[in-house]
């Protein structure tokens, strides 16, 4: 079988991962849900190296990447369903203090997520800037 882009992105955002990963938590739910995070991390980006021009823009794979981003960016209300905890977690206790909140900023990526022009670099460029907004207004309130 020929690699798609896809599998070719997804191999790469592989070994960025193992490249950055710092200590793990133990924690099964607390480590799926840091997976969802990088995962994250990994295609925000190939979208944002495209949209700054520092690699070439390829539809196909801004397509692909930007459907996958808004898959991922949903599962966050589910990871952070269950109120656990590790010792190399990041996350603060007022997530599940303030629910209501956290799963609002969560919907806020979640909608610029699926609202990402990955049509053009221009446009992935100009819309990028919701969703990064949104990373920030998250980790500010919710992470360590
Ligand atoms: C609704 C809240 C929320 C949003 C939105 C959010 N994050 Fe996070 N993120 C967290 C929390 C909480 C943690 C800490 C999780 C833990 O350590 O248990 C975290 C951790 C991380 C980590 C560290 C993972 C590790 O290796 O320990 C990365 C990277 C990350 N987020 C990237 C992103 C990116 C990129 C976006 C936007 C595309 C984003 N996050 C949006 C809440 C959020």
């Amino acid at each position: 079988m020929k690699p798609t882009r896809l599998t070719i992105a997804l191999g790469l955002m592989l070994v960025a991962g193992v490249a950055l990963a710092k200590e793990d938590p133990t924690n099964p739910a607390v480590l799926k849900r840091v997976q969802v995070m990088r995962a994250m991390k990994a295609q925000v980006t190939i979208l944002g190296g495209m949209a700054a021009g520092k690699v070439p823009y390829d539809a196909a794979l801004a397509e692909e990447t930007a459907a996958a981003f808004s898959t991922t960016a949903d599962l966050i209300p589910v990871v952070f369903d269950a109120e656990e905890d590790d010792p190399a977690s990041d996350a603060l206790p007022d997530i599940w203090y303030y629910r209501g909140e956290f799963n609002q900023k969560a919907d806020r990526l979640y909608k610029a997520a699926i609202g990402l022009d990955w049509k053009s670099a221009r446009g992935l460029a100009a819309s990028m800037n919701a969703v990064n907004a949104a990373c920030k207004d998250c980790h500010g309130r919710f992470k360590m």
